[in-house]
């Protein structure tokens, strides 16, 4: 068996059991009331993290979808969108008519890659810079504005604005999605936002039946999402809601696996050697922690659901289910005893929120009278798929020999500062990302792929 200690103490990072993601503090509700006044302010049109309010006004059905995440896994959602075919287009009846069911859409995408992984600021106490940054996201998506290269001098301003969000990322719904909304709804405009994390918790609803023995739900998520508590509390309403036995829940919180995903060198084995994990290593880290864990709580049932409760996990997900089997059938002393069989059922069932996060958009939208049917065309002729940067005026003191933003710069920056701008966001071209992360979306996202990969 291969040594997992070292990297096992990479995950005991101090606080994080105590981080209160979604608590109202005083500074918080002056996060969201700056950026709300900053965003219209009509002197602002052009500033950073603004958006014109007057693109909202009349018929909205032609403006592209808004899908974000912190970087590329939200394109794991965007993809459970691309190919959903859950309904009829013509009668909205929930039934495959095999056409894609957003067949008429276009999307535009965001991946803040510059400022992520999203899931490790709480454990840095900076929830309130992460809710900022979920809602310069928004903002982004809501306006017009963009840079044609990591270099330009100057923006443009020609990115048609959206007519509704999908928060493409847990620990973006669980930090920001109530602040999104209300800025929404104090802005005035018709625009809608989905999140991914209740999405989740009716996966599991659905995989549960009344008559069910008690059984275990293991989260799989950002240490930020954990710290937020938001899965256990969602699943805890909607099964309780639906009258059914409140399951065990479970969590782990990854520290690296999202950016190793990333192919970010901070977390993932790269040429300059200055790091030798693999994304392997970090998910069999992750998964012993998560079932030592259980185990060292004394006898329960075995785990019987995995949630992915992190949209970059769809990419992993048949790593994530070898190592759950590994675990399995281990013979971790050589005594013959499989001390972790008990633990995790042969069996394991799997919950990605994206395709429930693509019903609700199709609902909403149906609903809010905001698809485009029959003949109607967006205004935008392809998706577009955009990236942030580091802006190229950030002192080179603070960026890393790749050109990155450093850790120290990444979670020592305050909030309010809404005319700097230390990182833009520009189209996303797949040279741009690296070989891992392409690969990852040419063999898994194949929707996406076509799109991205022109
Ligand atoms: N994809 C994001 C999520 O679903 C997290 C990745 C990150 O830590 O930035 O939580």
């Amino acid at each position: 068996m291969k040594p997992i200690l070292p990297l096992l103490m990479l995950l005991s990072i101090p606080h994080l059991a105590t981080a209160n993601a979604v608590a109202d503090s005083p500074e918080t509700t002056q996060v969201l009331d700056t950026i709300i006044v900053h965003a219209t302010q009509p002197t602002n049109s052009d500033a950073p993290f603004s958006f014109d309010k007057s693109d909202y006004q009349g018929d909205l059905t032609k403006l592209p979808i808004g899908v974000f995440d912190s970087g590329i896994g939200g394109l794991t959602v965007l993809e459970a969108i691309l190919s959903l075919d859950a309904f009829n287009n013509d009668n909205l009846r929930p039934e495959a008519d095999g056409r894609p069911d957003f067949a008429n859409e276009r999307f535009i995408y965001l991946g803040d890659q510059a400022n992520m992984p999203y899931g490790n600021y709480a454990a840095r106490r900076k929830e309130d810079y992460l809710r900022e940054l979920i809602l310069k996201d928004t903002l982004f998506l809501l306006g017009k504005r963009s840079f044609d290269m990591p270099t330009s001098t100057k923006p443009r301003f020609d990115k048609p604005p959206v007519k509704a969000i999908v928060i493409a990322c847990n620990t973006a719904t669980a930090y920001g999605l109530e602040d999104v909304r209300q800025a929404i709804q104090k802005w005035g405009i018709p625009v809608f936002v989905v999140g991914v994390v209740e999405a989740g918790a009716r996966g599991v609803n659905e995989l549960i039946s009344p008559t069910d023995a008690p059984s275990t739900i293991a989260i799989m998520a950002t240490v930020g999402t954990c710290a937020s508590n938001a899965y256990p509390k969602a699943i805890d309403r909607v099964t309780g809601l639906a009258g059914k036995r409140i399951p065990t829940v479970i969590q782990q919180g990854s520290v690296a696996l999202a950016g190793a995903i990333e192919g970010d060198p901070a977390f993932v084995k790269n040429p300059h050697g200055s790091n030798s994990a693999t994304i392997a290593d970090y998910i069999q880290n992750d998964v012993t922690s998560l079932v030592e864990n259980y185990r060292q709580s004394g006898p329960k049932e075995p785990i019987k659901m995995v949630v992915l409760g992190c949209t970059h996990f769809p990419l992993v997900e048949e790593e994530i289910l070898k190592a759950f089997e590994r675990l399995r059938t281990m013979d971790s002393n050589n005594d013959g005893k499989l001390p972790y069989q008990q633990l995790v059922a042969e069996h394991l069932q799997v919950v990605d929120p994206a395709k429930l996060v693509a019903k609700e958009l199709f609902r909403r939208l149906a609903a809010d009278r905001l698809r485009l049917t029959g003949t109607q065309a967006s205004i935008l002729k392809e998706d577009s798929f955009y990236m942030s940067v580091p802006s190229p005026n950030v002192a080179a003191s603070l960026k890393t020999t790749n050109g990155d933003l450093t850790v120290e710069h990444k979670y020592g920056r305050e909030t309010g500062k809404l005319y700097v701008e230390d990182t833009r966001v520009v189209p996303m071209r797949v040279e741009m990302l690296p070989e891992s992360s392409r690969k990852l979306i040419q063999n898994r996202l194949p929707q996406v792929w076509k799109r991205l990969g022109k």
